[in-house]
């Protein structure tokens, strides 16, 4: 048996693939475009090992998505590919209604053919997993309760918007097609292999470098996190139990202002990595512009896959951040190698006016 991953070099793909692969034998067809966010030292560790296969290539190359169907007979898709960061969406939103909305569309129009295709018992168990994002429901008032999965649609980003669509495109293909679709909605995610563009590895990086700690105007909006092998356990749990056509909130049931964020991983790093002049870290936090359309609060209410499946976190955000930083400082040569050209380009483009 084997199960088809999209986007799996990226930051939850790649976790998602080693922790498969560390718990079960089932071959791993891992499909990445290796944009800029896509890495395969992500993937050293399963250097030479048959179970994983990996292949270059887009989402919406649909000869190539048909083909690796029609090759591997998988038996279920899981579709993490996707321009993932809200920042890069406000300033070139091209890749992501291109990546996200016409990848996903493609995708699915591969997906339905091979699925139709399918003998009775392997259509009956086949599942398509869509992996998506909490940012889909908007941003909530201090006092509104947590996202629930019947909660309105208000995209408020490019990013969210592109994912919001994605997502209503394979909720159709399930209404239409009777595609076996399950989706996830999951609040931010933090841990190894976090990509140096995100609020926890960028203040974790720029503060080894001395470098300043941007936060976006008065640093109080609120985000729900979740470490990501717990994100990972969960699409599992979902994949092995969901029931088609339902979608399932992910979250961490931590929220938490990103000022308290900063500060955390600041005294984190005072303890573990202290500073030559004895200074505490805190002292390179900066405000900075804040982002354009800022979201003010996600929260996720995570019961409904808790009752259904018996999903909970095993991580609490103390332990799961400890383990992160140290990640970090145990691999100066993972951050030192995704610091290419490319991504000081970004940083330069984004902090600029800072
Ligand atoms: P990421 O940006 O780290 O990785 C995305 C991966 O997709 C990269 O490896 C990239 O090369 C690949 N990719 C991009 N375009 C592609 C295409 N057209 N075809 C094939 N591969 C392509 O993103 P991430 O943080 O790992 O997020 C993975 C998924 O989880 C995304 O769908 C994202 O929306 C969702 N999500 C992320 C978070 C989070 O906190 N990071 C939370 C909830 C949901
Ligand atoms: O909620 C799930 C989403 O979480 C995912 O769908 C996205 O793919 C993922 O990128 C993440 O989106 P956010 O915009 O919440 O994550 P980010 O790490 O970019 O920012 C977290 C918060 O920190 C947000 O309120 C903006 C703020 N921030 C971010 C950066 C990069 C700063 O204050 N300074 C920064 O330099």
């Amino acid at each position: 048996m084997t199960i088809l991953v999209t986007g799996g070099a990226g930051f939850i793909g790649s976790n998602f693939v080693l922790d498969w692969l560390a718990a079960s034998d089932e071959a791993v067809l891992n499909v990445d475009k290796l944009t800029y966010a896509g890495n395969l030292h992500n993937l050293a560790a399963l250097s030479g090992d048959p179970r994983h296969i990996f292949v270059r290539g887009d989402i919406g190359d649909a000869q190539l998505m048909g083909a690796l169907l029609a090759q591997h007979q998988p038996r279920a898709v899981l579709n993490f590919a996707a321009e993932s960061h809200v920042d890069r969406s406000i300033l070139g939103p091209a890749e992501f209604i291109q990546t996200n909305i016409w990848g996903t569309f493609q995708l699915l129009e591969q997906v339905r053919a091979y699925w139709a295709a399918l003998d009775a018992s392997a259509k009956a168990t086949f599942r398509l997993l869509h992996v998506s994002t909490d940012e889909v429901y908007g941003s909530l008032a201090a006092s509104e309760p947590a996202f629930t999965e019947t909660n309105r649609y208000e995209p408020n980003s490019p990013y969210s918007a592109s994912k919001a669509a994605s997502d209503h495109l394979v909720r159709a293909y399930h209404h239409t097609y009777g595609v076996p679709v399950l989706t996830t909605n999951c609040s931010n995610n933090y841990g190894p292999l976090h990509f140096p563009e995100k609020l926890i590895p960028l203040m974790i990086v720029n503060a080894q470098a001395g470098k300043p700690l941007p936060v976006y105007g008065d640093g109080m909006q609120i985000r729900d996190w979740l470490y990501v092998k717990d994100h990972c356990s969960a699409i599992r749990s979902v994949l092995a139990g969901g029931r088609v056509g339902e979608t399932y909130n992910i979250g961490g049931w931590n929220e938490k202002p990103n000022l308290d964020i900063v500060h955390t991983v600041c005294d984190l790093l005072d303890e573990l990595k202290p500073r030559a002049d004895q200074q505490s870290y805190r002292t390179q936090i900066t405000y900075v512009t804040d982002r354009p359309g800022h979201d003010r609060r996600y929260a996720i209410n995570a019961r409904k896959i808790e009752r259904e499946l018996g999903w909970k976190p095993a991580e609490t955000f103390e332990t799961g951040i400890r383990k992160t930083v140290q990640w970090y400082l145990d691999n100066p040569q993972w951050v030192a190698q995704v610091q290419s050209g490319a991504y000081r380009e970004w940083v330069a483009t984004q902090y600029a006016q800072a």
